[in-house]
């Protein structure tokens, strides 16, 4: 088992990665403080993992929330299941919650945390690769509102990220890539060798192939982690990680909540990112294409869907939290391997990659 630290003065933890974690019970109760513990997941994960978590647990007094799957799930009213269900059993100001699923079950139960009596501890135990590499790691949390993806939210950290590889066996084929989609994004931004080496891997991972898992598990947690720990809030450095998010967002939210897995937006979404890098003088045709081709092979969408049109999706990047005084502000790429802060963007050049990019047939 490897372990990784976030820096973040007293508000710092570790990120235990290995095969098998989730039946290392030492590993959680460490963390767990009181007597009252409350389980939050979904009702896909529960029937594979719940008891495997809970049967460590019995010392405890246990609640668990079992919340319907769903991107569109992830709403204020889901908050309000959790929330019954902690005063109903009259839960206390130090009662520990464990989120116990994907980035939806993560983001949901975390708010929730950071919300009830103004704060609990929480853990996060990530279910599938995307939350496993990228939203367990450095306490944003929040739902969706029906007029933008992640508007309601706060930064809240976990006291520990528990990741079982083991977990990924039973996650399928479409939700592997997705989770890809963010390893990916850390080779675009900061780390052009880890982008060369999904290229001549990606097979192996797509594969399953554990070692291969562990690498980018590993390699992923290391980056988000540094920059996490030189930017918690994102007032600055932590931006990049959002290469992609803002066209992303907008396709999830234009499309329905649901429609595109978040992998699959933010795949979309880069690649109109590449594209606008391009126009910008940043990128050649030739890295253009070297990123298109590697979300290909890695089974992820690459197109915006055919029925949102540009000005659809303009209005909804402008809902976005990296925009200043209405101005839409971007992550673009400078080279495959660093990324920019966020810079306005001229409208006209935007417009013309939201119109052309995988447009033409
Ligand atoms: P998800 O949570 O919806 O999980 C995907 C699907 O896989 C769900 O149906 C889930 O029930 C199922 N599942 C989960 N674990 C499983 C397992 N081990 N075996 C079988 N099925 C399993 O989606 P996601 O891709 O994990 O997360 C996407 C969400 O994360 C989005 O809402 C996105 O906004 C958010 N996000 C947050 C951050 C952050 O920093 N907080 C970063 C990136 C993404
Ligand atoms: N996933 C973006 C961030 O954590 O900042």
């Amino acid at each position: 088992m490897n372990t990784i630290q976030v820096h973040l003065g007293d508000r710092s933890y570790p990120i235990y990665m290995g095969e098998g974690n989730l039946n290392n019970p030492e590993l959680l109760t460490q963390h767990i403080k009181s007597k009252q513990v409350v389980v939050v997941t979904n009702e896909t994960i529960a029937p594979l993992y719940l008891q495997n978590v809970i049967a460590h647990l019995q010392q405890y007094q246990i609640e668990t929330v079992i919340l319907p799957d769903g991107e569109q799930y992830k709403t204020l009213a889901s908050m309000d299941i959790i929330f019954d269900a902690l005063l109903t059993k009259q839960y206390s100001r130090n009662a520990t919650l464990i989120a116990l699923g994907g980035g939806v079950i993560g983001d949901i139960a975390g708010f929730a945390a950071a919300c009830y009596q103004r704060g609990i501890p929480f853990i996060q135990i990530p279910t599938t690769l995307l939350a496993q590499v990228d939203s367990s790691v450095g306490g944003k949390t929040g739902v969706n509102h029906a007029l933008g993806k992640n508007m309601i939210g706060a930064f809240y950290q976990p006291q520990c990220v528990i990741i079982d590889i083991k977990v990924l066996d039973t996650l399928d084929d479409r939700q592997l890539a997705a989770g890809i989609a963010e390893v990916i994004k850390y080779g675009l931004i900061r780390d052009a060798e880890f982008f060369a080496w999904i290229e001549a891997n990606i097979e192996k991972i797509l594969a399953r192939d554990k070692q291969a898992l562990t690498y980018i598990i590993e390699r992923s947690c290391l980056s988000k982690a540094e920059i996490v720990a030189a930017d918690e809030r994102e007032s600055g450095i932590r931006a990049i990680l959002n290469l992609g998010h803002t066209f992303g967002h907008a396709i999830e939210t234009g499309a329905g909540y649901g429609t595109y897995l978040h992998g699959e937006a933010v795949a979309i979404g880069t690649c109109q990112a590449a594209d606008l890098s391009r126009r910008m003088g940043w990128l050649s045709d030739a890295d253009v294409r070297r990123i298109v081709d590697l979300f290909k092979k890695a089974l992820l969408p690459t197109e915006p869907p055919v029925n949102l049109s540009a000005e659809e999706c303009i209005k909804l990047m402008a809902v976005d939290k990296k925009n200043v005084d209405g101005e839409i502000r971007l992550i673009l790429l400078k080279s495959i391997g660093e990324a920019s802060l966020p810079i306005g963007v001229d409208k006209s050049q935007l417009l013309e990659t939201l119109n052309e990019y995988g447009r033409s047939k």
